[in-house]
């Protein structure tokens, strides 16, 4: 038996946000785990798409699911987004990491991705539409790049209180666990 997870969401700036993550190499009952209890923080979240480092974990694991239906469930293990295609498209994207912000950006219309199930069993398919927006966007934190990486200067003027409240708030919980040491 493995033990049971439970997430909290890593919020800007926290130092494992901006971490390359490292491929998975075990597809065993704790990957399994991680997966699900992703899936749990997601949905308490009201998220369509999760990265491993915003829940701590410096792993290429990303799972979305852009409908609401559990049916529509998706995991990437190590994923490869082997080509971008179609035409560029702005569209409003949020995070999770980034609560209350919501900035247009420009990205391909179309994705190609090669990655492995949860299981192992590796498998390619090409998305567009809101599922190529969510894989790409989650690419970038496996990347360590974030939203606010995506903000033109003035994206980040119309945001900048909300940044400095995330910046202050991680600056306070620092600090608050330094003196708990
Ligand atoms: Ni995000």
């Amino acid at each position: 038996m493995v033990e049971r997870l439970e997430f909290d969401m890593t919020l800007y700036p926290a130092p494992v946000l901006r971490k390359p993550a490292e491929p998975v190499t075990a597809f065993d009952e704790e990957l399994a785990e991680i997966v699900r209890a992703m899936f749990e923080r997601m949905d308490k979240s009201n998220g369509v798409g999760l990265a491993a480092p915003q829940v701590g974990l410096k792993k290429r694991i990303l799972i979305l699911n852009h409908s609401g239906d559990p049916r529509d469930n998706l995991v990437l293990i190590n994923p490869e987004l082997i080509s971008r295609s179609g035409p560029q498209i702005y569209f409003d994207e949020g995070c999770l990491s980034f609560p209350g912000i919501y900035v247009e950006v420009r990205r391909p219309e179309r994705v190609r991705v090669k990655a492995l199930d949860a299981s192992g069993k590796p498998f390619e398919a090409e998305y567009d539409g809101l599922i190529s927006r969510i894989i790409q966007h989650e690419y970038d934190h496996l990347e360590g790049i974030l939203l606010v990486d995506r903000m033109t200067p003035a994206d980040k003027h119309r945001n900048r209180a909300a940044l400095d409240n995330l910046v202050e708030r991680h600056r306070r919980e620092s600090e608050k666990a330094e003196s708990a040491q």
